[in-house]
């Protein structure tokens, strides 16, 4: 059996919580309650920054019984007199976002704290467009077993991958600063519809008239204005000047394009690492790295999960823990704790604190089973093995713990949870090395045990 050495962020726990940052993202495969806990943390800080994906994912927050459901804007919107930034590492989609400004307007939300950088790649009509032209072409090819290797991504179908294809393509790429610029823009767009009218059906041609999408751009642009900045250099000033920045990631580190199970990832570097290219504010400002992990594992789309259940308690999970995409309304593959992964996780992120989240779901099952090994090709280890090949291949090894029978939804200390809940708990900090600050036991702010 292999061993994890050096793995754990134990030393890193005591890093100065004087840095003006902190960043908050997940450590599993996305929708882990990232959306509460920075929901908690806003208080404390004074810009709310997303750095990296687009209307992919959706963080959802309950304030004063009303419940939020943002796509692209920070949730520290819906707190008065907070920044909240979007940085260039973001793909923004203007459309969406100006809906989503338009909607928190029709419930009384000030959203004048709102700001963009103009270095933020724009998604187009096009870029959705081919998105879904792309996955069914991959469920074809799936289908018909021609291709061995390659099978729907399960994308959100919010044209994530083709803008930052095109990003990096570089040529005719369109940046929010470029809707005000109509020369680059309809020279950009011209190019990008003329390069990809190829793939254009009937039913999606309007996303490659040139002229349509130029004019549906200009009119976002021209809403946005107002709120399109420099947002390096605001972030930069803001904490010179004493201000806290909170890093709010989307998505999740098992789906990082680079330490993510490739090619079933998302096109962005979810956690840390995605800060200073996202953003423009170096890591060694960010002293608290809290990484959010459910209590069990879920994901939504395709790829390996080891820990995947089909059975009644993946039934029984999913509907207690109301387990349905926010961005996609897909049902999610749910699964036991997987601690290789969020160990893995937790080390490339340098994770200093952990968010446990939906303790509460588990109450109720006579067993708790974690993946503490994986078997590949008959041999034990305890490395996270990111190559989708290869974690296909894998079997969960587990180690079974004592379930819980009691409701935990009203417990306020960890003293107060039933011992087996405790018992898992610890558990999890003793695997991973780093403990546990927060552990939400449902919804509500107030369904939170602090350390
Ligand atoms: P894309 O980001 O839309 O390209 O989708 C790529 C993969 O990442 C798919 O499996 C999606 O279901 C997944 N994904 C993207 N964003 C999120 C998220 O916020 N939560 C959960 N899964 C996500």
């Amino acid at each position: 059996m292999t061993t994890q050495t050096a793995a754990t962020s134990r030393p890193l726990a005591a890093a100065s919580r004087a840095l003006p940052a902190t960043s908050i993202f997940g450590l599993q495969w996305g929708d882990e309650g990232k959306g509460k806990a920075v929901d908690l943390l806003a208080r404390e800080h004074d810009a709310i920054v997303r750095y990296n994906g687009g209307a992919n994912a959706g963080h959802s927050v309950v304030v004063a019984g009303t419940r939020y459901s943002l796509h692209l804007i920070p949730s520290g919107i819906l707190y008065a007199g907070k920044k909240a930034v979007i940085g260039n590492g973001v793909v923004l989609d203007p459309e969406t976002l100006l809906k989503e400004l338009d909607d928190l307007a029709a419930r009384g939300v000030d959203t004048s704290g709102l700001v963009v950088s103009s270095r933020a790649h724009v998604v187009m009509p096009y870029h959705k467009a081919e998105d879904a032209f792309r996955e069914e072409r991959l469920s074809q090819e799936a289908k018909t077993g021609a291709g061995t290797t390659v099978a729907q991504l399960g994308t959100t179908r919010r044209g994530i991958g083709p803008a930052y294809a095109d990003k990096v393509q570089r040529g005719s790429a369109v940046r929010v600063g470029d809707l005000l610029r109509q020369d680059v823009l309809k020279e950009r767009v011209r190019l990008a519809c003329e390069l990809k009218r190829s793939m254009a059906g009937a039913a999606t041609a309007e996303a490659f008239d040139a002229d349509a999408v130029i004019a549906r751009a200009t009119a976002a642009g021209e809403r946005l204005k107002p709120m399109v900045a420099d947002t390096t250099y605001l972030l930069h000033g803001m904490m010179r000047s004493g201000k806290r920045v909170l890093f709010e990631g989307a998505n999740g580190t098992l789906l990082d394009v680079d330490h993510g199970t490739y090619p079933f990832v998302t096109s962005s570097n979810p956690g840390v690492a995605g800060i200073a290219a996202g953003t423009g504010v170096p890591t060694q400002m960010v002293g608290r790295v809290l990484g959010v992990m459910k209590a069990y594992s879920t994901r939504v789309g395709t790829g390996p999960m080891p820990t995947e259940l089909h059975d009644a308690t993946a039934h029984r999970i999913r509907e207690r823990g109301r387990e349905y995409g926010t961005t996609t309304g897909r049902p999610r593959r749910v699964g036991w704790l997987d601690l290789v992964a969020v160990r893995y996780a937790a080390m490339i992120n340098g994770t200093t604190g952990l968010v446990v989240t939906l303790l509460d779901v588990l109450s109720g099952l006579s067993e708790l089973k974690v993946c503490v090994a994986y078997r590949v090709n008959g041999e034990e280890t305890d490395h996270f093995v990111p190559d989708s090949m290869d974690l296909a291949k894998a079997e969960p090894v587990y180690k079974t713990l004592p379930g819980f029978a009691e409701e935990i939804g009203g417990v306020k200390n960890l003293g107060d949870l039933p011992g087996a809940a405790r018992k898992y708990l610890d558990f999890i900090e003793e695997f991973v090395g780093v403990p546990a600050e927060l552990v939400s036991v449902g919804p509500d702010r107030e369904q939170t045990i602090f350390r």
